[in-house]
């Protein structure tokens, strides 16, 4: 079943592009034209260089920002407008976890009068409810019922960020939308986590937004994935062949840097970083990055279309597999 579908999402913000205060207005396009599809229970994983337009089309999906254009239905319904009371009584199916948990959490309350919040917020349950719901999603957790009274400086790095999906937990969320919600813990700790999202999913099935620019952290939790770069989708489709055969030249070099044991298959470098968002490159915005772009790139924005082995790619060359880099 589909719990969220996304259509078109587009986030344009007006910016100053010449200096000082009078400077010339213009448009960057942090989202422009982004359909998805999350399923119940499963996870869909966003993937993309800084800047591409990750966070905010997560905060578009859950209604947390008004779009600019285009829909978003979850469970079959339009999600309502932004701030209305049908959208705040939808708040407690879809949640949001975010990447620094102490930046999430408030350094003067203990931690159980936190994860207690969003039942008080939107009103459910007496206060012994309350509590007794709060032992309980801590114990699903990995938290120890004495925690409850710390305060965040307190604990770990990896319990605070338990502390944060212990609070998302709390209204029996379909969907949580998690936006880097490792990349502040160590390594070691990160695998915990990981574990616990897993676990988390395979126990009440949950579904994920799962975003983040590690791409083995993506591959080990995904179903789904979708790669942005500067506001829009390139490719899309299932994880694992996404992996085994990316096809957008973007995909290609994001896979091909993620650090493997054995001989690579293949190395292709991104040179430089992305462009300027509020001058988008004409034609296909990856061009100037791509090993492959030929003038049609530079003069015609290419269109997500099917592949044979079930993706979306958008890529003017995406039918010519032979295309290598030159040795
Ligand atoms: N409120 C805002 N006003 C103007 N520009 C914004 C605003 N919010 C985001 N942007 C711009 O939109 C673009 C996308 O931002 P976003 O935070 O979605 O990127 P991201 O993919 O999450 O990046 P990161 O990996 O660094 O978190 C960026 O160029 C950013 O500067
Ligand atoms: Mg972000």
């Amino acid at each position: 079943m589909t719990l969220l579908e996304a259509t078109d999402l587009r986030r344009h913000y007006k910016v100053r592009a010449g200096r000082g205060p009078f400077g010339a207005k213009a448009t960057l396009r942090a989202v422009d034209g982004v359909s998805l599809k999350i399923e119940a229970g499963r996870t869909l994983g966003l993937v993309g260089e800084s800047g591409c337009g990750k966070s905010t089309t997560g905060k578009l999906v859950l209604g947390l920002i008004a779009a600019t254009a285009g829909t978003v239905r979850y469970a079959g319904n339009d999600m309502p407008p932004t701030g209305s009371a049908a959208w705040r009584a939808l708040r407690p199916r879809m949640q949001m976890v975010y990447q620094d948990p102490l930046g999430a959490l408030d350094r003067r309350l203990p931690v159980g009068v936190q994860i207690m919040e969003p039942l008080a917020i939107h009103g459910q349950a007496s206060p012994a409810e309350r509590r007794e719901r709060a032992a309980e999603v801590m114990t699903a957790v990995g938290l120890q019922r004495h925690q409850f009274d710390r305060y965040p400086h307190e604990l770990s790095g990896g319990q605070r960020q338990r502390v944060v999906l212990a609070r998302a937990l709390m209204t029996e969320p379909d969907l949580l939308v998690c936006d880097e919600p490792i990349s502040a813990l160590d390594v070691s700790i990160q695998a915990q986590v990981v574990n616990l999202l897993l676990d988390l999913q395979d126990r009440l099935g949950i579904a994920y937004l799962f975003i983040s620019h590690d791409l083995r952290v993506v591959r080990q939790v995904s179903h789904e994935v979708a790669v942005m770069y500067l506001g829009r989708i390139v490719e899309q489709g299932e994880a694992e062949s996404l992996f085994a055969q990316p096809t957008h030249p973007y995909t290609r070099a994001l896979v091909s840097a993620i650090p493997v044991l054995g001989p690579r298959r293949e190395r292709l470098l991104l040179q430089g970083d992305p462009p300027n968002p509020v001058d988008v490159p004409s034609g296909c915005a990856f061009h100037t990055r791509c090993p492959f772009a030929v003038a049609t790139c530079r003069a015609e924005a290419p269109v997500l279309q099917p592949t044979a082995d079930g993706r979306q790619v958008a890529c003017h060359r995406a039918d010519e597999p032979a295309l290598q880099v030159a040795a």
